[in-house]
């Protein structure tokens, strides 16, 4: 799988472009960024596009779908079944585990609640990367600050989910708020705290921790 990332967006939100180099399909995960320079290189690059991924529907992580309907009215538009948004058109549902496929590579679509109930990660096994939304950064996970997050299932998500995949695993996060744009899952582990908790309890003081902080 090829990817290119774009930066743009609401607040140094990730859109990535993705492509099957055999049969040059592409998607993109989040329709986050403006989309001219997304259009270009599909257009350099001789891509056609295939689908849209959807990490979750706050609203800056589809802020710029419409475009890319314009472009085409019959996109396919992928994400968690129980989506917390209603209209999306072309939409594909999908639950923990599914597989879909854009030309000869498969995404594996993880549920990964806890920052929203509609997030979704989508890992490459065969290129060893994953695409986390907000629920993942470099350096820290996504907020639960939010009426619909759930810290617990956060936890449950991080720990139970992401950090059992190998951990050479490239993460590539929603939004640029690291100290560089992709990290595997071992040095995201070495390199901070929030991932080094032994248990939920742990977990929850150090979240609540860095938000009593941030607010001074
Ligand atoms: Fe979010």
């Amino acid at each position: 799988m090829e990817v290119k990332s774009f930066i743009g967006g609401f607040d140094k939100n990730f859109s990535y472009l993705v492509w099957c180099p055999d049969t040059r399909l592409c998607a993109v995960i989040d329709p986050a960024v403006e989309v001219t320079p997304i259009f270009e290189t599909i257009e350099k690059y001789d891509l056609t596009l295939n689908k849209i991924f959807i990490t979750h529907t706050h609203h800056d992580h589809i802020a710029f779908l419409d475009d890319y309907y314009k472009l085409n009215s019959t996109i396919k538009v992928v994400g968690f079944k129980n989506l917390e948004k209603d209209g999306l058109d072309n939409f594909i549902g999908v639950e923990d585990m599914d597989c879909i496929s854009l030309g000869n590579q498969i995404l594996i679509c993880i549920h990964t609640p806890g920052h929203f109930p509609d997030s979704m990660c989508y890992w490459v096994k065969h290129d060893s990367i994953i695409f986390t939304g907000d629920t993942l950064f470099v350096g820290r996970p996504g907020r639960t600050i939010g009426r619909k997050s759930n810290i617990k299932e956060l936890y449950n998500s991080l720990y139970n989910k992401i950090f059992k995949l190998h951990l050479d695993t490239k993460i590539y996060p929603g939004h640029h708020y690291g100290y560089k744009e992709t990290i595997s899952i071992k040095d995201n582990i070495i390199t901070s705290d929030f991932f080094k908790c032994t248990n939920l309890e742990e977990f929850v003081r150090t979240m609540k921790e860095f938000e009593k902080n941030r607010l001074i």
